[in-house]
């Protein structure tokens, strides 16, 4: 569905990966002024209406320069979207400290950061919206991807919290929550020895494009009376499950 976010600006942290740019390309096309961050300047997107701003999402005070950066060179920040992972798979008993570290900081602590630096803007504005990309393994946890999906429950959970307390402010906070999407990252978690792709009822894998359209639901005036809420876009994965 086309919405129109003329005038609006929208950040969004994971840009250079595949939903990340998918949504970017998206929003984009709809009118968006899009901030597109990662860590890699040359993996970005950049064209009309997508500005690249390389940004490390583990450091608190890169992450925090990079908000108020944002609504002074652009006057305003509407919207979020948290895309940041790292493909780290293997057994559970391969995986050590470091490994898990390395999860919770960049997709876990990096969204609270994110959340911590854009919530004070968009409070002051009483409006916004944000979207966290969890994981339909937040819900089904996938056996060669447990920091993953671990990380992807909570995340779940955290939306929920920040539903709550911010719906009174005029912001809503949702996550999406992709199944097996055609990625490099699915890609790297089939070859990481998961046997056959989870099933759907509906043919997979899903395409980034069909991510990047729940985001900007999510992110659009259509969704204005949706907070806290997970949407799955997994193929019906779930109700297999
Ligand atoms: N693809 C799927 O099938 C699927 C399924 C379930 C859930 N998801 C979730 O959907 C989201 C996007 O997935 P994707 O397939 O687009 O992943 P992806 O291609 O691996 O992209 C993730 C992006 O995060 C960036 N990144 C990693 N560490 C960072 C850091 N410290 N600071 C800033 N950026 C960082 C990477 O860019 P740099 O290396 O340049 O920083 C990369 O472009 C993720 O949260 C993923 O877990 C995806």
């Amino acid at each position: 569905m086309p919405h129109d976010f003329h005038g609006r600006v929208i950040w969004i942290t994971g840009a250079g990966g595949a939903l990340g740019r998918a949504s970017a390309e998206l929003l984009a096309g709809q009118g968006a002024t899009v901030i597109a961050s990662g860590r890699r300047l040359e993996a970005l997107p950049a064209g009309e209406r997508i500005v690249p701003l390389p940004l490390d999402v583990t450091s608190t005070p890169a992450v925090e320069a990079a908000a108020g950066d944002i609504v002074a060179r652009f006057g305003r920040l509407d919207g979020l979207v948290t895309s940041t992972t790292l493909p780290i798979f293997g057994d559970f008993l391969s995986l050590d400290d470091e490994a898990w570290q390395k999860v919770i900081d960049t997709k876990l602590l990096g969204t609270v950061r994110l959340a911590r630096a854009v919530l004070p803007h968009l409070v002051a504005a009483g409006r916004g919206a944000i979207v966290v990309l969890s994981g339909r393994g937040g819900i089904e946890p996938s056996p060669q991807h447990l920091p993953g999906s671990s990380v992807n429950a909570a995340l779940l959970l955290l939306v929920r919290g920040l539903g709550a307390i911010h719906g009174p402010q005029g912001i809503r906070i949702n996550a999406v929550s992709p199944g097996p999407i055609k990625s490099p990252r699915l890609d790297a978690l089939n070859a990481a020895g998961t046997g056959a792709p989870p099933r759907t009822p509906l043919e997979g894998p899903g395409l980034p494009g069909d991510v990047a359209d729940a985001v900007a639901f999510l992110l659009s005036d259509e969704a204005r009376f949706i907070t806290g809420t997970n949407l799955l876009v997994d193929g019906g994965g779930r109700v297999l499950s």
